[in-house]
């Protein structure tokens, strides 16, 4: 590997020799940290290029180097930094403190923009999911095992291959993907839209932030569902607005309760997942659909409509999202690809009435400016080719298998202190426990033998732990399925 240039300011003091001024220059990189124990030496050529000296000058310099204990050589593969040094060692704080400077220090304020704990507790950082040897019974995630991969490697290169794709763009996307998109939505999701009524974003995450950034301001009133969908509760508070749950029963979201929030005044929009509400996996029914966009029309608000998992829909046909219903330009439509392909495509959509998706656009020029055009390109030529719509109907299959094996363990194993309705579609199962049952002492018992299930403590606006689990089936094939079935059992009798 090349390494980066080392940016070395080796001049010379009054009479003192070039190469006392290099190796003076190498000792303090190494000191400073730049340059870490073990760490090689960059060639006596590159060194030399680099510094502008001959190359002769630069092996003087490594000679000191070597001879005060700096560095040291082997033959066969080449000079490193030595492991145990004269005066500095690899601890980052005393190597901070050498080079006057304490990465930890804040020497300002920070700004508004702050997480609260709560969703960096659940949502923070890395998922262990797919660390080796868990078994994770976690709703969000495909089995990426299964993905094409190759197929999606050749369209990748052939993107990269066009000059287009690496230039500035359209921040509303790849011309080619909409149009894909477009097609899809209209043929599967009865959605029509004008073509500049679709932007294609870095996953629904960020379609919503733009979408919540353009409609909403400082003080407004958001509608939530709760339990609901924490991330996204977060986009929403970024825009100053007030985030305030309504609750959830067999049907989705009661209209009652929004209906009653709106004569307090000020309720600008309504965030809600309809076709497999998060994470209780219910679907709105017909009522409260019609119900739901009257509303929006009489006081003017909008409907995030979070259509996370639209594709996995295995028994009877999948509900049309209120978006295909929406004649008064009320609904804001937003789609991933991150359960239809892989989530770290970071590919989502939203589609609205383009003065809002307009609007959208403008805000991410100037944060993100544009999206992944490559990949965006890619993926516009994988839905051409139907290579999509060929892995969807696949995994179609393979997860309604999954669905059925969840709920056959779940009974077998556990059908004594779960109770939970099959779901329809999605990738997930809600269940609730016996009252008795400590869920999240359970939860965490599964966690150290390597099962991860979701509570609904994570799920729940007050973040107060309840007597429910969300268990997703995506993931996990039949063996490891009965297997993290047959281990979160054992953990619950232990
Ligand atoms: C309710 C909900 N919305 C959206 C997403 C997808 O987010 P993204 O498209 O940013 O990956 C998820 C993923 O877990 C989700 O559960």
């Amino acid at each position: 590997m090349r390494a980066w240039t080392l940016g070395l300011a080796a001049e010379p003091a009054a009479g003192e020799a070039t190469f006392v001024a290099i190796s003076r220059a190498i000792a303090a990189a190494i000191r400073q940290g730049r340059l870490a124990a073990g760490a090689p030496i960059p060639g006596s050529r590159t060194l030399a290029q680099d510094l502008g000296v001959h190359r002769n000058t630069v092996l003087a310099a490594l000679r000191e180097l070597e001879s005060e204990g700096w560095i040291e050589t082997s033959p066969a593969r080449g000079t490193f930094v030595r492991s145990t040094l004269p005066d500095a060692t690899e601890n980052a704080g005393r190597r901070a403190r050498s080079s006057g400077r304490d990465p930890s220090k804040l020497g300002f304020p920070l700004g508004g923009l702050k997480v609260t704990d709560e969703t960096l507790r659940h949502y923070g950082g890395k998922t262990a999911a797919h660390d080796k040897g868990v078994l994770a019974l976690l709703g969000g995630l495909p089995d990426l095992r299964l993905l094409p991969r190759v197929v999606i490697a050749r369209a990748h290169r052939r993107a990269l291959g066009s000059a287009a794709s690496l230039r500035y763009g359209d921040p509303l996307g790849d011309d080619k993907l909409r149009e894909q998109l477009g097609e899809m939505l209209g043929r599967t999701r009865g959605i029509a839209q004008a073509s500049d009524g679709l932007i294609v974003t870095r996953g629904s995450t960020m379609g919503l932030f733009l979408a919540a950034s353009a409609v909403l301001q400082r003080d407004d009133v958001v509608l939530v569902e709760s339990m609901g969908y924490r991330p996204a509760w977060e986009a929403l508070r970024f825009t100053g607005a007030r985030v305030v749950p309504v609750p959830i029963d067999r049907e989705g979201i009661r209209t009652d309760a929004v209906e009653r929030a709106c004569a307090g005044g000020r309720v600008r929009a309504v965030y809600v997942t309809p076709h497999h509400q998060y994470p209780t996996t219910a679907t709105l029914s017909a009522g409260r659909r019609m119900r739901l966009l009257e509303l929006a029309k009489k006081h003017a608000f909008a409907i995030f409509e979070d259509d996370y998992d639209h594709e996995f829909h295995y028994d009877g046909r999948p509900t049309l999202p209120l978006a295909s219903a929406d004649t008064h330009g009320s609904v804001i439509y937003i789609g991933t690809l991150s359960k239809v392909l892989a989530p770290g495509l970071r590919l989502g959509f939203v589609v609205g009435p383009s003065p809002l998706v307009r609007r959208m656009a403008e805000v991410r020029t100037f944060v993100d400016r544009q999206g992944d055009l490559v990949t965006e390109r890619a993926v516009a030529e994988l839905l051409e080719d139907a290579e999509i719509q060929r892995h969807v109907r696949k995994m179609k299959r393979v997860y309604h298998t999954r669905r059925d094996a969840l709920v056959a363990a779940l009974g077998r194993r556990l059908g004594d202190v779960l109770v939970f309705h099959v779901p329809k579609g999605g990738l997930a199962i809600w269940a609730k426990a016996s009252k008795s049952i400590d869920v999240e002492g359970w939860a965490e018992r599964a966690r150290k033998v390597g099962v991860l299930v979701q509570t609904a403590r994570r799920f729940a606006f007050d973040g107060r732990a309840h007597p429910a689990l969300r268990l997703g089936f995506a993931p996990l094939d039949e063996r490891e399925i009965n297997l993290a079935v047959s281990k979160l059992a054992d953990t619950l009798r232990s």
